[in-house]
């Protein structure tokens, strides 16, 4: 039987950590759309600098972009290039918000989405995947955890990858990443209305994989 599964929810709400290992208990395919932003943004930032549409326009006109996996290691390439450490500098998560409120960005990354799906179960996370790219999906979680939890999260996450940052300064680029991304005009951040919320604060990994594996085999 196939299973589709959205989780939403605001940056460093531990969406990619669970939705792995979700997906692999369940033997779902896991497709980290957020990645796939980034890595339009991470093109633009190449050939041109900074965020601009021009430079947005010209960057994702033809862009190829993949994802591999490798056992629960996913890769990520643009046109050929593997990217997959690059999109996680703060760099690229400065400006992502930027390039991910393009409506010629989106509609293209929603019609790759969605061609993935088609292929089997499937479990995909973002911010816009239980209201618009896959309305329909079995099960809808909207995952999120306090700012100064998720900031946490974050920093020590980008430390363990030999960033050097405070943790203020997390906090706050977390904290305009939530408003553009539940502030811009097409498709916004917004918990679906039958999507279930679930507030990962004070949760370990190990509880929010159980509380989300039990409501995908209530699903299933
Ligand atoms: O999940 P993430 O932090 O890797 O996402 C990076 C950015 O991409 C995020 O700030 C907003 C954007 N994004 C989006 O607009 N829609 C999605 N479905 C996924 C991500």
């Amino acid at each position: 039987m196939k299973l589709v599964v959205a989780i939403d929810g605001p940056a460093g709400a531990g969406k990619s950590t669970v939705a792995k290992r979700v997906a692999r208990e369940l033997g779902l395919t896991y497709i980290d759309t957020g990645a796939m932003y980034r890595a339009v943004a991470w093109k633009v930032l190449q050939s041109h600098g900074d965020v601009t549409e021009e430079a947005t326009k010209e960057a994702a006109k033809d862009i190829d972009i993949r994802l591999s996996y490798e056992g629960e290691k996913m890769k990520v390439f643009v046109d050929g290039t593997e990217v997959t450490e690059a999109i996680r500098t703060p760099e690229v998560s400065r400006n992502v918000s930027a390039v991910a409120s393009f409506g010629f960005v989106r509609e293209k990354l929603v019609e790759l989405q969605r061609r993935m799906a088609d292929c089997g179960s499937v479990l995909m996370d973002g911010r816009d995947i239980g209201t618009h790219v896959l309305p329909k999906a079995d099960v809808k979680i909207y995952l999120t955890a306090s700012v100064r939890e998720r900031a946490q999260r974050r920093a020590k996450e980008l430390r363990e990858k030999g960033h050097d940052v405070e943790l203020a300064e997390v906090e706050q680029e977390i904290a305009a990443r939530d408003k553009a991304d539940m502030e811009r005009e097409i498709s916004p951040l917004r918990q679906a209305e039958d999507a279930i919320l679930v507030d990962t604060t004070g949760l370990s990994i190990d509880e929010v994989v159980a509380k989300l594996m039990a409501l995908c085999k209530g699903a299933a």
